[in-house]
């Protein structure tokens, strides 16, 4: 039987920068909670939550201090009851982000942990008496030193994200516990933040060092022993729970440890950061990873299709920032084999955002890298430019809803800087515009839920040739062809018109006969195969 995920176009929502409901400048419940009949309207049936969890949001929420309530920035727990019963009233799931690996460091277990060498909780945490050379994902060290008990502990993140003991099983049962919590409460799945960092190599072994990169290969501290057995009992105790969903982050571009990951008994899927992440225009290489994915998943296996995130820059602008390539970005995530994540945002081309001054940037990794660079001697501005390229505020800039003064997202100035383009760029001035990329989203999204092979089809072919990649997905019920010419120039994309209908394109309304197809620079074509009487 077909899973209701496997149906489903998710949503991410980046919960401060979405709407703000109650005029704080920041996003909340009851913002998002007005805005479910857009994305009703959008197509979309299944929302990621960003955590929204009390948290001094050193890391904007994924830094946790009460597993169990509500941060009183986004509402309460019954702004949260209402906002899951009006978005399952509208058919449309909700995933929450849960964060399994770190706590806040102002969590009360890590405050009971660092009370004393002998407290119960000290195993929570990892606590060492001498550093390794562990580094920090973010930066410097992992490990931070604890005056009042003489001991060093883990982050694999900031300071103030203190990595669990996953060694511990009070842990595991206090965290299984959280799991009932929220489900209880209805949510339909979790997003397991970096959940192959659960747990570190219990040998402590320095991380050897890639000199030809000039960074240290992270050998001991990720995707380790004993993780998947986790992740199993994770799998089992959701599952009991019926239809429930888990994708997981599993921080790699490496198909052969994404795929360890999902499948019967594990997560349901992983995030393909080996398509996602692709930093360049280039159909050939898209089209290498879509084949790779493909011939690595076994059968229980399905990839996930995003392009952007709350922690990456926004595809337009890694892809030069041009709008037809964003439409044929939107074309593959939605009719390429996968469960399509769109970011918020993505659907009216919204672009990176860049820091003039590092008094405006507000993401922890952005300041971090700032302050290293200064520490090692660059120039104020060198700095900035350091702190630019790993900053996520680029993406993080809020929904850009209307011309009117902060984009309509909020009464007041919001939390974070609102770009000058959301003059232009917002979802006011593209609705009703059947040109615009918030109706080709629309249009995608209905074409999906439309056609059954753009779903759940097995690749009938997949082609890459010069500039153009091509597939034809296959179900019991039908076959449907897509052709998205990446060039700026027209390609013929060899098919009998006779034998096709045309379903959507964002260059034409006909397609003449011909025994060959032209395909015009940047098109998106795609066809239903007629079957022969
Ligand atoms: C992945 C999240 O997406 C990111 O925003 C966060 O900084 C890290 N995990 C640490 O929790």
């Amino acid at each position: 039987m077909v899973k209701w995920w496997n149906q489903t176009a998710f949503y991410e929502i980046y919960m401060p920068s979405f709407k703000d409901g109650n005029g704080d400048g920041i996003g909340d419940f009851a913002g998002i909670t007005s805005k479910l009949d857009y994305l009703k309207d959008l197509g979309i049936n299944g929302l990621w939550l960003t955590p929204f969890y009390p948290s001094p949001k050193v890391d904007n929420g994924y830094d946790i201090s009460d597993y169990y309530g509500i941060d009183p920035a986004y509402g309460e727990m019954e702004d949260f009851e209402t906002f899951i019963s009006e978005a399952h009233r509208r058919n449309i799931k909700v995933i929450i982000d849960l964060v399994l690996n770190h706590t806040s460091s102002e969590h009360p277990w890590f405050k009971e942990s660092r009370s004393s060498r002998n407290h119960p909780k000290r195993n929570w945490y990892i606590w060492r008496d001498k550093p390794n050379n562990w580094e920090s994902f973010f930066s410097g060290s992992s490990w931070e030193y604890d005056e009042s008990t003489d001991q060093y502990y883990y982050h694999a993140f900031a300071k103030e994200q203190v990595d669990l003991n996953w060694a511990n099983t009070d842990v595991k049962k206090a965290m299984f516990d959280v799991m009932k919590f929220w489900l209880e409460k209805g949510v339909d799945g979790f997003r397991l933040d970096v959940i192959n960092f659960l747990k570190v190599n219990n040998s402590f072994q320095d991380n050897p060092y890639d000199h030809e990169k000039n960074e240290q290969i992270h050998l001991f501290d990720k995707d380790q022993k004993g993780i998947l057995d986790v992740i199993k009992e994770i799998a089992e105790l959701v599952h009991q729970y019926p239809d429930k969903f888990l994708v997981g982050e599993v921080g790699s571009e490496d198909i052969e440890i994404l795929k360890r990951y999902s499948g019967t008994g594990k997560m349901d899927v992983s995030f393909n950061f080996n398509i996602g992440s692709i930093d360049k225009f280039d159909a050939e290489q898209i089209y290498s990873r879509l084949v790779e994915t493909e011939q690595a998943y076994e059968s229980d296996q399905m990839p996930t299709l995003f392009f952007s995130s709350h922690d990456m820059s926004r595809h337009i602008s890694r892809f030069g920032g041009d709008e037809e390539r964003g439409k044929l970005i939107a074309a593959l995530m939605l009719t390429a084999k996968g469960v399509p994540f769109i970011y918020q945002g993505d659907e009216i081309g919204m672009k990176d955002w860049v820091a003039d001054d590092i008094s405006m940037m507000m993401d922890v990794q952005g300041r971090l890298a700032y302050e290293e660079a200064i520490s090692t001697g660059k120039s104020k501005e060198d700095a900035l430019a350091v702190a630019n390229e790993r900053c996520r505020d680029k993406s993080r800039t809020p929904m850009q809803w209307s011309p009117a003064s902060y984009a309509g997202f909020s009464k007041v100035r919001p939390w974070i800087s609102v770009p000058d383009e959301s003059c232009t760029i917002n979802v006011q001035n593209q609705q009703g515009n059947p040109n615009s990329m918030l109706s080709f989203y629309k249009r995608l999204l209905k074409l999906r839920m439309e056609h059954s092979s753009l779903r759940t089809g097995e690749y009938e072919f997949i082609d890459y040739q010069d500039g153009m990649l091509s597939f034809m997905r296959t179900n019991e019920f039908e076959s449907t062809g897509v052709a998205l010419n990446f060039s700026e120039e027209e390609k013929t994309l060899n098919i009998e018109a006779e034998r096709v209908t045309l379903l959507l394109s964002n260059k034409r309304k006909l397609i003449e006969s011909a025994k060959a197809l032209a395909i015009l620079p940047n098109e998106v074509l795609i066809l239903r195969r007629i079957l022969k009487k």
